[in-house]
């Protein structure tokens, strides 16, 4: 059994949690807002602990931990079960649950009772959506209801059917018109920001400077609002090449290849668990089973 502490004796109190409001301001002074995802308990403690400003719970799992080849086949209780673990993590970022593709399709009324899982049994602060002006009287309905709501347009995976993969976005006049009506309306209709993903840059700075709420990029080039990347990206953990957009600051499979490799080795050796390793009865009980003596260290 392995115990991870989860509430370390006299640690110091908690930073202010990151708001809606906090985002915002970070854009209107012009600081880059930091985002990543995080699916489980420990990545989401080390990506909060770092500072990152938003941990988003994406429904990139499906891809990354689940196994899934696309996002769409991920449930609402794989949702709400991960952004749990995630939750019971973050002290400090805002925290951001994607709601899986189904879970807000049908109709407003079914939309509206899953979000609110995620913000009252699930605990995160906000529910993120992908769609474009489409998606305005859902985000209106879930305003309504407490329920902030990050949007979500450009290259938006749970249409990779309809898009016909997963191709950017936003190249044509028409395409550039479309998109920078959808932000103005997903704006409109109380989005508390919007994740530009898969689109030019030209086009992603012109969506910025006519936004009033924080645009987060991905793959959307530098002059978004704030940045976000999947974390096992980050680290090479997603055993493909990665992406024109991302970047790896670690190779988290060498890593882990490497110390497992080791583990392997010493578990055949008899290297692992040495004696130190080892629980060890009293000398008196040893003693009683006629066990032999340890020797007496040395000073
Ligand atoms: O699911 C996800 O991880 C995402 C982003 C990376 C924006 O939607």
């Amino acid at each position: 059994m392995s115990v991870t502490q989860l509430r370390p004796g006299g640690a110091p109190a908690p930073p202010p949690r990151v708001t809606s409001d906090a985002l915002l301001q970070k854009k209107l002074a012009g600081h880059p807002i930091t985002a990543l995802t995080a699916y489980d308990y420990p990545t989401a403690r080390l990506v909060d602990q770092a500072g990152i400003d938003m941990v988003l719970v994406g429904d990139s799992l499906g891809m990354v931990v689940l196994g899934y080849e696309n996002t769409l086949p991920v449930t609402l209780d794989e949702m709400l079960h991960h952004t749990r673990a995630v939750a019971r993590a973050v002290r400090r970022a805002f925290l951001v649950a994607d709601m899986p593709y189904g879970s807000y399709h049908a109709s407003l009324r079914e939309a509206t009772a899953n979000a609110i899982r995620f913000i009252k049994d699930a605990g995160a602060q906000a529910v993120k959506i992908e769609g474009g002006a489409g998606r305005a009287d859902l985000i209106r309905r879930l305003t309504a209801a407490e329920v902030p709501v990050v949007a979500h347009i450009g290259l938006t995976p749970q249409s990779v059917h309809s898009m016909g993969g997963y191709r950017v976005q936003g190249k044509s006049l028409d395409a550039i018109d479309r998109l920078s009506a959808d932000a103005r309306a997903l704006e409109d209709a109380g989005a508390i920001a919007i994740v530009l993903e898969g689109i030019p840059r030209e086009l992603a700075a012109r969506i910025t400077a006519q936004s009033g709420v924080p645009t987060i990029g991905i793959g959307a080039g530098p002059d978004c609002d704030g940045q976000i990347l999947v974390f096992h990206d980050l680290f090479n953990l997603t055993f493909a090449p990665p992406a024109k957009f991302s970047r790896q600051y670690a190779d988290g499979a060498e890593f882990f290849a490497s110390a497992l490799t080791r583990y392997r080795d010493d578990v055949a050796q008899h290297r692992f668990p040495s004696d130190h390793e080892s629980y060890h009865l009293s000398h008196e009980v040893q003693a009683a089973l006629g066990l032999p003596q340890p020797r007496a260290r040395k000073a």
